[in-house]
């Protein structure tokens, strides 16, 4: 935890000599009075099981997936230890990490500090789920509609409320319905240019948000599009192949900078529209492309392969038990598959976003 951050940006905050006053790293309990939830949308870089109780082929519930994890268990979790959304979980003092909403976790007190509702190769764009028979993102908002009347049984509408509004809600998602859908997919990329399908997405975006906000959500917090171009599964489809120049595609990172641009000036218009609304984008992108660049700095010898499931052709569906190569150890490497970035490098990321979740809290 960035401790000197979190201090200075409390500084301005009455209860700073409440917090000085608690022992070391007590001051968990207190950011859990403040946030006493999160709840989690959108795609297999926050998916925390939920694929494993579906049809889909997309899943992480086997080695060496989770090899990191507690207890090394493989749960669904499409990296080698914790999601960027584990490492906020902890570092704001939760007992345990947020339920998949579809596993048998997911019922009763678990339920009280928020759930998790992300499906991997979901998109903004429901299509994108159904390629892959994954929950839409639509969906996802039904579930958490239905999650919202378990919670109003469990503590009563005025406790419930109170939960909904003070609790984070993060979604990230996004990258699957360019790379498994717009750049693959004639039935969007014939009739749509790529400012046009982006449009789209952001349109469904801001619907999101203000469905969100319909059911009684004042915090949200949402991950822009990291530089797709720089994933390696992304640098072997769509650019010249895993040999000597695997390197980034410029043109997938440009795209996701344009996506990004919208995002940016339709989340100010949201912000201006909903009163009480506290709304931060996340900027991966500018975080995992500064890891990449500066990466021997902090401590990653390899950028452009994954530890797991590297090779011609990779996707996550590559990496299992019986591939071949996989790294002894991750931490090295700032990806842990073709598509997702390891552990090592969630701790980085989560360590360039904190302030921005903070400003959710204490601006
Ligand atoms: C609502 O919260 C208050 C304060 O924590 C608690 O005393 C009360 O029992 C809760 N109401 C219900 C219905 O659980
Ligand atoms: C949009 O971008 C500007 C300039 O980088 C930034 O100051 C602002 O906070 C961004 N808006 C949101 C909602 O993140
Ligand atoms: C991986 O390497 C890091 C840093 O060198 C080390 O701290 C860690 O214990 C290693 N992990 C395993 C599983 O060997």
């Amino acid at each position: 935890m960035d401790f000197q951050r979190l201090i200075s940006l409390m500084a301005s905050s009455s209860l700073f000599c409440l917090v000085l006053s608690l022992p070391n790293f007590a001051y968990g309990q207190y950011l859990t009075d403040r946030v006493p939830a999160l709840f989690i949308f959108g795609d297999s870089v926050v998916d925390a099981g939920n694929n494993n109780e579906l049809l889909t082929i997309i899943k992480a519930n086997f080695p060496p997936y989770g090899r990191d994890f507690m207890n090394q268990r493989a749960t669904g979790r499409f990296t080698n230890g914790q999601l960027v959304t584990d490492i906020i979980a902890r570092r704001i003092g939760f007992p345990r990490y947020q339920a998949a909403y579809l596993s048998e976790e997911a019922e009763a007190e678990n339920l009280l500090i928020g759930a998790n509702f992300a499906s991997a190769a979901s998109g903004y764009y429901d299509a994108t789920a159904d390629l892959f028979l994954a929950i839409p993102l639509s969906k996802q908002l039904e579930n958490y509609k239905e999650y919202q009347g378990k919670i109003v049984e469990l503590i009563g509408a005025e406790n419930a409320s109170s939960l909904f509004s003070r609790g984070i809600h993060i979604v990230s998602t996004g990258s699957s319905d360019f790379l498994q859908n717009y750049y693959v997919n004639p039935v969007v990329n014939i009739p749509y240019r790529i400012d046009q399908f982006s449009n789209m997405l952001v349109q469904i975006y801001a619907d999101f948000i203000e469905d969100l906000y319909g059911l009684g959500a004042r915090r949200i917090g949402v991950t822009n599009l990291p530089p797709i171009g720089c994933l390696p599964a992304a640098m072997t489809l769509f650019g010249l192949g895993a040999g000597k120049d695997h390197e980034c595609v410029e043109k997938l990172n440009r795209d996701a900078k344009l996506f990004n641009r919208k995002l940016n000036s339709t989340s100010e218009l949201l912000k201006t529209r909903l009163p009480g609304l506290k709304l931060v984008l996340f900027d991966v992108y500018e975080s995992l492309y500064t890891i990449i660049a500066g990466s021997s700095e902090r401590g990653f010898s390899e950028t452009r392969r994954g530890c797991c499931g590297t090779g011609l052709i990779e996707t996550s569906v590559l990496c299992n038990d019986l591939s071949l190569g996989t790294c002894a150890n991750a931490t090295e490497y700032v990806f842990w598959d073709g598509f997702h970035p390891s552990e090592a490098a969630n701790k980085f990321i989560v360590d360039d976003l904190i302030s921005a979740a903070y400003s959710l809290v204490y601006n």
